[in-house]
C-alpha cells in the first residue's frame, strides 16, 4: 500500500522519527481538521510499524484498553485490550483525544510513559514490557477543552510535544489540490474564504474552518457540485448553527467564489 500523503509543515517527520527511536511518548496539540491523524498514519507506514488507533470519549476506561475478562462458553478467557495488543507487537499506539479519557487510563499509562516501559495489566496481576518499537502517540485539543480537562503537567511532561495549526496558503492550496484533484486556482479560492472566516474572531466559533473542512468542500465541487453550495454545505453550515452568522458568511463566501 502507498504511504498516506502527508505534506510536512515543519520538522515533524524527524522529531517523530527521534522519538520512535528514542522511546519518548509523543503528544499532538492542535485543533480539530489540521493534520494529526494523518501524519500519524504517514508516520506509521513510513517506519513500517503497526497501527492502533483508539479515539478517547468520557467513557473510555483502562478496561477498553488494557482488556477483560469474557464468557466463552463455559469458561472465562481474558482478552487483551488494543493498548496491550499493542504493547506486545510494537505498534505505534495513538490514543486520540486523550484528555476526554478517564482519570484511570493515565494512571495506566504512567508506568510506559517513563524509562519503565511496562504495562501493568491489574486484572491478572501481571506487567508486561514494552516491545522495543511500541510507542505512545497522544492527542490534545487544547482550545476546544476550553479549560475544563486539562491535561495535567505531570501527564504532560512525559511526552515530546508537537503543535498542529491550519498551514500557510500556499500549502494548504497544495494539500487540497493533492487530495482532490480540483484545479489551484479553485483551491485558492477555498482556502482565501477559509483564511476571511478564520480571521473573523468576532464570531466566537469554538472551532474554525479547518483543513478537513476545505478539503472536503474540495471533494464536492470536484466531484460536479457547484462551488458555492458546496463551500455552504461543507465549509460554513458545519461550523454553526445560528442562523444570522450562517447567512452572513454564505454572503461572504459567494463574493468570493
Ligand atoms: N499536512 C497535511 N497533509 C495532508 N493532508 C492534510 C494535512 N493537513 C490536513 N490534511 C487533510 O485534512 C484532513 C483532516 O486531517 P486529520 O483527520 O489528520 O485531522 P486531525 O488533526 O486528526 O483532526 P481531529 O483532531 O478532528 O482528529 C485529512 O484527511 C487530509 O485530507
Ligand atoms: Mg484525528
Amino acid at each position: 500500500m502507498n504511504v498516506p500523503y502527508y505534506y510536512a509543515i515543519d520538522k515533524e517527520l524527524d522529531v517523530f522519527e527521534h522519538a520512535h527511536t528514542c522511546k519518548i511518548p509523543l503528544l499532538l496539540k492542535g485543533p480539530t481538521g489540521t493534520g494529526k491523524s494523518r501524519f500519524v498514519e504517514h508516520m506509521a507506514h513510513k517506519l513500517k510499524s503497526g497501527l492502533i488507533t483508539i479515539s478517547c470519549h468520557e467513557e473510555t476506561s483502562s478496561t477498553d484498553l488494557i482488556g477483560r475478562f469474557i464468557i466463552k462458553g463455559a469458561e472465562t478467557v481474558w482478552l487483551d485490550g488494543p493498548l496491550t495488543t499493542a504493547v506486545k507487537n510494537g505498534s505505534i499506539f495513538y490514543l486520540d483525544e486523550i484528555a476526554e479519557a478517564r482519570p484511570d487510563v493515565i494512571v495506566a499509562i504512567h508506568s510506559l510513559t517513563d524509562h519503565r516501559r511496562e504495562l501493568f495489566i491489574d486484572k491478572l496481576g501481571e506487567t508486561v514490557k514494552a516491545h522495543e518499537n511500541f510507542m505512545l502517540v497522544a492527542s490534545f485539543n487544547p482550545g476546544y477543552q476550553r479549560g475544563f480537562k486539562e491535561l495535567k503537567p505531570s501527564t504532560r511532561q512525559r511526552f515530546v510535544a508537537l503543535s498542529f495549526a491550519y498551514p500557510e496558503a500556499k500549502i494548504e492550496a497544495e494539500i487540497l489540490t493533492s487530495e482532490t484533484n480540483i484545479p489551484m486556482d479553485v483551491a485558492k479560492k477555498l482556502v482565501n474564504i477559509a483564511t476571511k472566516i478564520r480571521n473573523l474572531t468576532e464570531l466566537g466559533l469554538t472551532e474554525t474552518v479547518s483543513t478537513r473542512l476545505l478539503v472536503d468542500a474540495a471533494k464536492l465541487i470536484h466531484t460536479g457540485l457547484p462551488k458555492r453550495l458546496a463551500v455552504h454545505v461543507a465549509v460554513i453550515e458545519p461550523l454553526t448553527d445560528d442562523l444570522e452568522v450562517v447567512q452572513a458568511l454564505k454572503d461572504l463566501s459567494d463574493l468570493m467564489i
